[in-house]
């Protein structure tokens, strides 16, 4: 399940009011979840899981799930390190996996004030240390807590790359320093203008997932 909150059904895939506002759908995504469980009963799909959904929302669908989230699908980096997301899921056996997780760099509304991951000073000096790329140390970073990474690239050479992260290992502390960059920084949040003013698109849905803490 995509996201918490649900648009309005139909063949238009982003429904929209005139104004710009989607037009939403207020189903439970519980009764979505035991939708999605019919279609493993049935042998339609082999695992189910959930994305963009807060710590309260997981427990949540636990209450009710019969067949158990497999993974938890986030946007995750060393900028948005969800240390206690990943806690909670680890402890309920869900596997985490990040999203985005060298920071979009080519993400289509990006600000020149945001800050760059792939820059970090942190991330570069280990990258030294280890003759490794900043993408690489990120990458190997995640392997390390056991999140599941899905970096994207078009490159032939990065893909080769962002899969060389087996070959070496970060100590513990520098693992924890890494975790520590933490500025809860989300690259990935939709954003659209209203009044002029640019407000995240989905704030005002009851599920949106990101006014908890985590
Ligand atoms: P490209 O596709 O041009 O190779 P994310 O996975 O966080 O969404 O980031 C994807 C972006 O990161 C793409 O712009 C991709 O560029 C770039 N990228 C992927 N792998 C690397 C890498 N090893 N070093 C630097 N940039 C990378």
């Amino acid at each position: 399940m995509h996201w918490p909150h649900a648009f309005e059904r139909g063949d238009n895939l982003f429904p929209k009011n005139p104004d710009g506002i989607m037009r939403y759908d207020y189903t439970d995504y519980k009764d979505t979840w035991k939708a999605m469980e019919k279609l493993v009963e049935k042998g339609l799909v082999k695992a189910i899981g959930l994305s963009n959904f807060n710590s309260r929302q997981i427990d949540d669908v636990l209450s009710v799930a019969t067949v158990k989230p497999a993974v938890l699908q986030v946007e995750c980096h060393p900028y948005l390190a969800q240390n206690e997301l990943i806690a909670h899921c680890q402890k309920r056996g869900l596997v985490v996996t990040a999203y985005s997780p060298l920071g979009s760099p080519d993400r289509a509304w990006k600000h020149p004030d945001e800050p760059v991951l792939l820059e970090e000073p942190g991330i570069k000096k280990l990258a030294e240390k280890y003759s490794k790329s900043p993408a690489q140390i990120i990458l190997r970073w995640q392997v390390q807590r056991k999140v599941v990474a899905i970096p994207k690239s078009v490159t032939p050479a990065r893909i080769l790359q962002n899969l060389q992260v087996f070959d070496f290992s970060l100590t513990e502390e520098e693992v924890s320093h890494i975790g520590s960059l933490n500025k809860n920084y989300r690259y990935i949040v939709p954003m659209i203008t209203v009044n002029g003013k640019l407000v995240a698109r989905d704030a005002e849905h009851p599920n949106y997932p990101f006014k908890d803490p985590y």
